[in-house]
């Protein structure tokens, strides 16, 4: 182990190696750094310790690498490949993905900040989802047309060529998975860019893939800041598809750039997401633990994070001082230490946005209950305390705009109608719950919130069968499931004079 004398950080000798290698960007198969030689820093948010000097990717490393990857796919090497061989390296890639788990975790928690044990969890879903994946190569049937006499109609599903894709800071490792494994499963070749923030796990990744065997040029890294390294990725007219998870305002920025070049779009955006409680969904104590696990896991840092508890007035006060109580129990720390259940935020600057939102929620209105600000005991590192705010009403910015931070705002309801429509008052529609014991309720109320994923006494849960993505604003288009079909492949129909 390395330890870190001031910190206690023991980061483990597998890791640290990893480190000292993971300045450079992978081209046509090419590990190499950018080439005007510019680089930028990757820091650990708990320690604000500098991990890796990583390169930042040029325009011109940029062309490199979708030209390496429009090379991949106009020879066919993976997409001509047996699918029972494709098949089976996305498998060993899953397999790979489990053995190294615990390393990966260390890297997403270093370069993230996420306790550890979050992070082990998150790998173990990568995997899955490569396995998921894997399983489709050899399943992607057309159909059989009924035509007129004397034609014989068919269609194909086949790639859509080269696929941009551009991952957020929040689940490194888990991001890069869910766009690579369904773009390599349906033939396709890419070229990913992680955030800046959290460049270093998408290389392990990368690495791996190259191990088990799929050839240079299907898969290529770069990195860099959005507006330089994205936006030369975005405009590149080689491009066939954009695959972008992010904020909806890059979002947006993205789809006015794909439509010179007409590239195809999926979108998986920002959200503010409800949580409904109604007054009969049993033990408050559970709901409480529950409601605070839905806004603060990952430091409140997820695109579904239940960042508005809509309760029903019967049972508001109640649940409001538990959870207030579960955040103040909240044990923030660094996410390697023992029982910590909330690392930092990602950057200063964020943590300065987060904090901004506490000062722009008072002026409105809403009530601090709790929270709000650095924990006294945690100087070093972007932490910042679970935080929750009673008294908000839809009219507040508090109760619109995403905050990506562990800040609760809490609406009051009085009868299922309202809370309906204190649901759906916002642009977003990612996800949202109903905690109730009334099955008919739960149908009722579930079929009328505009989300792309609504839980019943539950929250939080995605699998990779299990297609996932946005209503209104927060997206376009589904990732995982059946529908990553539609995102990653065009149909062609064949007309055969017989
Ligand atoms: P963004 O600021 O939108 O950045 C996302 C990615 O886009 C980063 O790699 C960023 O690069 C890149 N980018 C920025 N400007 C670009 C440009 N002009 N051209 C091309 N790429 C550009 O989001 P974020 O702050 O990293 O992540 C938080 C957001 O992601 C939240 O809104 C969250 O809700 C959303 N999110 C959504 C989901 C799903 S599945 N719906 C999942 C996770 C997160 P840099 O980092 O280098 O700037």
């Amino acid at each position: 182990m390395s330890v870190d004398v001031m910190t206690g950080r023991e980061i483990p000798p597998s890791v640290q190696g990893f480190l000292d290698s993971a300045g450079v960007l992978v081209i046509g198969g090419e590990e190499r750094g950018a080439s005007d030689g510019g680089t930028f820093t990757t820091v650990d948010p708990a320690t604000e310790q500098v991990l890796a000097e990583i390169p930042q990717a040029t325009a011109d490393d940029v062309a490199g690498a979708v030209a390496a990857a429009k090379q991949a796919h106009d020879t066919g090497v993976w997409r001509g490949l047996d699918p029972a061989k494709r098949a089976s390296a996305l498998f060993k890639v899953a397999d790979a993905i489990k053995q190294h788990a615990n390393d990966l975790a260390w890297v997403d928690t270093l370069d993230h900040g996420k306790p550890v044990k979050h992070a082990l969890g998150e790998m173990i879903a990568a995997s899955n989802c490569f396995r998921y994946f894997a399983g489709w190569v050899d399943k992607m049937t057309g159909d059989v047309i009924p035509s007129r006499d004397g034609r014989f109609v068919y269609s194909q599903r086949e790639p859509v060529g080269v696929c941009a894709q551009i991952i957020p800071w929040n689940f490194p490792l888990l991001m890069a998975t869910w766009k690579i494994a369904p773009a390599l499963a349906f033939g396709n070749t890419t070229v990913l860019k992680p955030a800046e923030q959290t460049p270093l796990s998408a290389l392990w990744l990368v690495r791996i893939l190259r191990e088990v065997g799929i050839p240079d040029g299907v898969v290529n890294l770069v990195q860099g800041v959005g507006e330089v390294t994205g936006q030369a990725l975005i405009e590149h007219p080689d491009v066939d598809k954009i695959a972008f998870t992010g904020s909806t305002e890059v979002g947006k920025h993205i789809m006015r750039t794909a439509a010179d070049n007409l590239a195809k779009v999926t979108l998986e955006l920002g959200g503010k997401s409800p949580n409904l409680v109604f007054s009969d969904a049993g033990d408050v104590d559970k709901l409480a633990r529950r409601a605070a696990f839905a806004c603060f896991y990952n430091s409140g840092e997820v695109c579904t994070a239940g960042t508005r508890l809509v309760v029903d007035a019967a049972i508001h006060d109640e649940l409001v001082s538990k959870v207030a109580a579960a955040a103040d129990g909240t044990t923030v720390g660094p996410g390697w230490g023992d029982g910590v259940a909330m690392g930092p935020l990602v950057t200063g600057e964020h943590r300065e946005r987060v904090a901004g939102y506490v000062d722009i929620a008072t002026q409105d209105g809403a009530e601090l209950i709790t929270g709000g600000a650095v924990p006294d005991d945690l100087d070093t590192g972007y932490f910042f305390r679970p935080t929750v705010f009673d008294g908000v009403t839809s009219d507040m910015r508090i109760a619109q705009e995403e905050v990506f931070g562990p800040v609760l705002a809490v609406q009051r309801f009085e009868d299922e109608d309202e809370a309906v429509a204190l649901a759906n008052d916002v642009s977003y529609g990612l996800a949202a719950a109903v905690w109730t014991r009334d099955v008919g309720r739960a149908h009722r109320v579930a079929s009328k919130l505009q989300a792309g994923t609504v839980w019943v006494n539950t929250y939080g849960e995605i699998d990779s069968p299990v297609s996932f993505g946005g209503f209104k604003q927060s997206g376009i288009g589904r990732e995982l499931g059946p529908h990553a079909v539609e995102a990653y492949t065009q149909v062609k129909s064949v007309w055969l004079a017989t």
